[in-house]
């Protein structure tokens, strides 16, 4: 009896026990999955938060860049190389409409081949990217192959199987469509990657339509500045063609020099006007034969000053104007109108003082015949690191060696022979 009760008593402790153990087990377990839970969950708020940041640094990175842009067509690269670079993708394009014709044409690419970027023009409604342009609404596509709404369209030539077609919209207004493209079937879009592209779709489409308001006044400015300068060069049939001459010298000697693209802008635009300022002079001083009183000398050395004056009211101008203003300056302190040496002097009006000095030089008056090329390039040598920087005369002798410039004889607008230089000969 005793020992059925014994028997009976431990059976009861071993089923309390392993209760107990089971209890703990399912806890342990639960214990155990919680935490995998709660990791996971850790996971997850990292990466959101990383790509939080991600996506924060990108487009603080793009607002600058865009704010950099220098044209449309830098903007747009920007753009794309932007777009791709949050897609995780090589194949991006981004598509204006042009406002005459209304067609959409690539206006920046990645990963297309050059004959798809000049040859691809579409009407508004016509394949994918004109259906967007259409309809103002983005287009989402896993695999263009599989996928029965775009049967008809063939993105072959992409060489893409699964894409995002966003349109470029302001107030509403399509003004272009940005494709991003994935090579392999299956990769697909991520949600998030979705939403960035979204948003920069958005700023893009604003950058765009603000680049090219700021581009249309440019263009309207420049040819108002292009036809005063004919407007100057006309004031004295002598010199005609100057402005010209002295502009192409000086973007070619800029662009030797490797200075930044908006600077040697600058320094076009400044050669172009660079005398402008002698539309305040008088006739009788400004095309007075032979040698001018001292008086007179004292008023054509105004005329920096003069178009510094005129240009200084134009914002986009505003590197310009003192282009014009120290055209006159010498590498030695001893030019007009400050009296500025070396360094002080701006690269830009170096540039044109010594493109202007040789058109003058070998360029003929009435009053003077212009010296021959050899003895410009010798009176270059001889003033070097004097009234010339002797690193612009460098990289001028260097263009005329290379390209034999002098060496081309033209016809100019008179049927004369001109050497490039516009002399008659
Ligand atoms: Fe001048």
């Amino acid at each position: 009896m005793n020992a059925v009760i014994i028997y009976a008593y431990l059976t009861a402790i071993l089923i309390l026990i392993w209760v107990m153990y089971s209890k703990e087990k399912k806890l342990h377990r639960g214990l155990i999955q919680s935490l995998k839970d709660e990791r996971e969950k850790s996971a997850r708020y990292i990466e959101d938060l990383d790509g939080l940041l991600f996506m924060l640094t990108q487009f603080q990175e793009m607002g600058m860049a865009y704010r950099k842009a220098e044209d449309l067509t830098h903007l747009c690269d920007l753009i794309v190389e932007y777009a791709t670079e949050l897609a995780d993708t090589d194949i991006g394009s981004l598509m204006l409409i042009d406002k005459k014709t209304n067609r959409l044409s690539i206006k920046a690419a990645k990963g297309l081949s050059e004959e798809v970027i000049l040859k691809t023009s579409m009407e508004i409604g016509e394949g994918i990217a004109g259906r967007v342009a259409q309809e103002g609404k983005p287009i989402y596509c896993e695999n263009i192959e599989k996928d029965v709404r775009f049967m008809r369209d063939s993105n072959a030539k992409y060489g893409s199987k699964s894409f995002m077609s966003l349109p470029l919209k302001v107030k509403n207004k399509v003004i272009g469509v940005l494709n991003i493209n994935k090579k392999i079937a299956g990769q697909n879009f991520r949600e998030r990657e979705q939403r960035l592209l979204s948003i920069l779709a958005d700023q893009a489409a604003i950058a765009i339509e603000n680049i090219q308001l700021y581009e249309d006044m440019k263009h309207m400015y420049l040819g108002t500045i292009q036809t005063l300068a004919k407007a100057i060069d006309a004031r004295d049939p002598y010199t005609k063609g100057h402005t010209a001459r002295v502009t192409k010298y000086a973007v070619e000697i800029a662009k030797e020099m490797k200075l930044p693209y908006k600077l040697v802008r600058n320094i076009e635009i400044a050669a172009l006007i660079h005398d402008i300022g002698k539309i305040g002079i008088k006739d009788n001083v400004l095309l007075k034969p032979g040698h001018l009183s001292d008086s007179e000398y004292e008023k054509i050395k105004k005329h920096p000053r003069i178009g510094e004056q005129i240009i200084a009211p134009i914002e986009f101008l505003t590197n310009v104007a003192p282009l014009v203003l120290y055209h006159h300056e010498r590498y030695d302190g001893n030019g007009y109108l400050e009296g500025l040496k070396a360094e002080e002097i701006p690269i830009g009006a170096r540039i044109i003082h010594v493109a202007d000095a040789f058109e003058a030089m070998t360029s003929s008056r009435p009053y003077s015949s212009g010296i021959s090329k050899e003895k410009a390039i010798t009176e270059l040598k001889t003033h070097s690191g004097r009234q010339f920087d002797p690193k612009i005369v460098k990289a001028f002798l260097k263009i005329l060696a290379r390209n034999g410039m002098l060496e081309e004889r033209e016809t100019n607008g008179n049927g004369e022979k001109t050497d490039s230089a516009g002399a008659a000969s």
